[in-house]
């Protein structure tokens, strides 16, 4: 993939900038001002072309905090976040608030006209991406979804390099997302996280990053999914819990192309091969996609060849996606990083995954019932 197919060049984002004169810089409202909200709305205070207007969370410290950090534009602050897609001054929208009220949401802030950052997972539900993807067609705003990685310098380029041939015909990925521990059971997070209704549970929550960097390297999506999940070592805690803490699955590309993938909360911080891996086995090699975008070529026994990057280690600008959505939104022509297609289809692979373990059967793409 091309490095314009997730980044919209700094030469037509700055000429987007400067056209626009200082009171048009875009009115943009944060709705959930937790742990993401919170980092997002640092990035959109770092835009020269972005106001924030208003800011929404129904935690009054967060509120208090957000608006402090967004002081200077003396923003609204509400517990409703209704009120803030019926303002004026708002033109764009961030939704980072837990999973299952993004779709509601984002489909709202569409409808009443405004652009849409969308945090990830689109939703949480087939129905739930339909109605977001429906609106995002209809509308003709700017709707990025939270699929951050897809503006990552250093993995566009190496995927673009994967793209280009360099390992031949993809056989077979292996990927996981492993962690040492839960997330904090009384964390800032714990009042949804472990509800399935609310969360989606740990693949279609943290996992639909690195299902949709196999997707990006597919360019494609799977047309189905197997697996098993469980939970092993957090029974039932915190209690009422009702996410798995592992899983196991296969899913297959058009081509039979399989990807394997596990997830877990139980890899020791010290034991190897732990946190997130997304192997590429392919024609001519092998890509650890994941950490290094290290090219291993397939060699003949006692051969020895340099193993090399596909791309070089850089400085990832932190707040790259936010600073694309706002190049859209100021009217650069750039492809769009991570749009609905992108966003649904990461969504929907994860929904498949979870649904296959859930039913314990194949579960096929078509059953979903999304058209993208
Ligand atoms: N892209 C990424 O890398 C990334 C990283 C972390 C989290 N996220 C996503 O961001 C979202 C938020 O995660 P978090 O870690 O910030 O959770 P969090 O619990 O820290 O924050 C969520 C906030 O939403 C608020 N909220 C809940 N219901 C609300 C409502 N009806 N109206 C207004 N505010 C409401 C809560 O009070 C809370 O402050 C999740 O969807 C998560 O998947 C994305």
């Amino acid at each position: 993939m091309e490095r314009r197919h997730f980044l919209v060049t700094s030469a037509t984002a700055a000429q987007a900038v400067l056209a626009q004169a200082p009171n048009d810089r875009v009115g943009t409202a944060v709705i959930g001002t937790g742990n993401r909200g919170s980092y997002l709305l640092q990035g959109v205070i770092a835009q020269p072309n972005a106001k924030v207007t208003a800011v929404c969370d129904l935690k009054p410290d967060r509120l208090d905090k957000a608006a402090s950090a967004a002081a200077k534009d003396n923003p609204f602050t509400t517990k409703e976040w209704r009120k803030v897609i019926e303002r004026k001054d708002v033109d764009a929208v961030y939704v980072a608030t837990p999973p299952h009220l993004h779709a509601e949401m984002a489909v709202a802030a569409l409808e009443a006209g405004k652009h849409v950052y969308c945090e990830k997972p689109v939703g949480i539900t087939p129905a739930q991406v339909r109605s977001v993807v429906r609106a995002a067609k209809r509308s003709k705003k700017v709707f990025v979804s939270g699929q951050q990685l897809r503006s990552m310098v250093q993995l566009g380029t190496a995927v673009g390099k994967i793209h280009g041939g360099v390992m031949g015909q993809i056989y077979m990925i292996k990927a996981q997302r492993h962690a040492s521990a839960d997330l904090p059971h009384d964390g800032s997070s714990g009042d949804w996280y472990f509800d399935v209704s609310k969360s989606g549970g740990y693949l279609i929550e943290q996992s639909v990053h690195n299902l949709d960097l196999c997707n990006w390297v597919m360019n494609a999506h799977p047309v189905r999914a197997c697996g098993f999940g469980g939970n092993m070592r957090y029974k039932n805690e915190p209690q009422g819990r009702t996410i798995f803490d592992n899983g196991s699955m296969v899913f297959e590309y058009p081509g039979g192309v399989k990807m394997e993938f596990t997830q877990n909360v139980f890899h020791p911080r010290q034991m190897p091969g732990g946190n997130q891996l997304v192997y590429i086995f392919g024609e001519k090699g092998g890509v650890d996609l994941m950490y290094s975008t290290n090219f291993y070529p397939h060699t003949a026994q006692g051969e020895n060849v340099e193993i090399k990057a596909l791309a070089e280690k850089v400085k990832e600008e932190p707040h790259a996606h936010t600073a694309a959505f706002f190049a859209l939104v100021g009217g650069a022509n750039g492809k769009n990083p991570a749009d609905i297609t992108i966003g649904a289809s990461a969504a929907l692979t994860a929904i498949l995954g979870h649904e296959a373990m859930v039913k314990q059967r194949v579960v096929t793409w078509q059953e979903l019932g999304v058209e993208l």
